[in-house]
């Protein structure tokens, strides 16, 4: 499988702080890559660094076979790249219809962005007109995860989405993500619910404090109690029934 995105040594200082050390990583094309570690390791900075949200002190993200370090990130999303922020990614002022309406880059196809939106949550289509900052948490990442089932991007990268919902929120959030990787979106997760997240990954890659300790296919993780050293047995326990 040839290489979607990679990141290459990369390091990334947060004023004195180092929040990544030398990472590399690989997104295989059509894959379905989980990042995880304990809280600080480093996740949403490499999230952040793909997107073009923050400076890297060293190493390069080359995405289909160029360099998208150093540039803007309008110009990293218009690649393909969609990157969907831990807490909402959504404008809460304007209604359901509208965040959807607005998404830039429609899949090839599709003539109307909120038809194929809803078709996606259908929830979603009872709340059109209501402001988005107004529906519940978990309506709210049906959102943003069905405006980037409409941006059709060619890597997406979701933080978190599960955060503070309930786990039977978190299934059918993952039951879309999982729909969206089988048409062949690949996706580079970080996720607190663990055990979702390596349903539905191809690698894993854990880090510690900014440094990667560990690739690996699921099962191989789940075998060498890997997980457990690094997240604790709280966040492997974390169960969601997500089919
Ligand atoms: N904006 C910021 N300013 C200063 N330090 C930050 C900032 N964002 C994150 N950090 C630090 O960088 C490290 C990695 O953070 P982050 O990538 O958010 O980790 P994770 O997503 O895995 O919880 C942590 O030590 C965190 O405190
Ligand atoms: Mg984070």
């Amino acid at each position: 499988m040839s290489a979607l995105c990679k990141l290459d040594g990369v390091t990334v200082l947060y004023g004195g702080v180092r929040a990544l050390s030398d990472l590399s990583l690989c997104v295989p094309e059509g894959s379905v890559v989980a990042l995880l570690g304990a809280n600080g390791a480093g996740k949403s900075t490499t999230l952040r660094a793909i997107s073009g949200l923050v400076r890297l002190e060293t190493g390069r993200v080359i995405f289909d076979g160029s360099r998208l370090d150093g540039l803007a990130p309008h110009l990293i999303a218009r690649a393909g790249v969609l990157h969907v922020p831990e807490g909402r990614g959504i404008f809460p002022s304007l209604t359901v219809r509208e965040n959807l309406e607005m998404v830039s880059f429609t899949r090839s196809g599709t003539a109307n962005p909120v038809e194929a939106g809803v078709e996606i949550f259908p929830a979603l289509g009872r709340r059109l007109g209501q402001a988005a900052g107004s529906l519940s948490g978990g309506e709210q990442q049906m959102l943003s995860l069905s405006r980037a089932f409409i941006a059709s991007p060619r890597l997406l990268m979701v933080d978190e989405i599960s955060m503070g919902l309930a786990p039977i929120i978190v299934a059918e959030l993952f039951g879309a993500l999982r729909s969206m990787a089988s048409a062949g979106t690949s996706v580079l997760l970080v996720e607190q619910y663990v055990n979702a997240a390596l349903e539905l990954a191809d690698y894993v890659y854990l880090l510690d404090k900014g440094r990667l300790v560990e690739v690996a296919e699921p099962g191989e993780l789940r075998r060498e109690g890997l997980l457990r050293a690094y997240l604790g047995q709280e966040a492997t326990n974390m169960e969601v029934s997500a089919r």
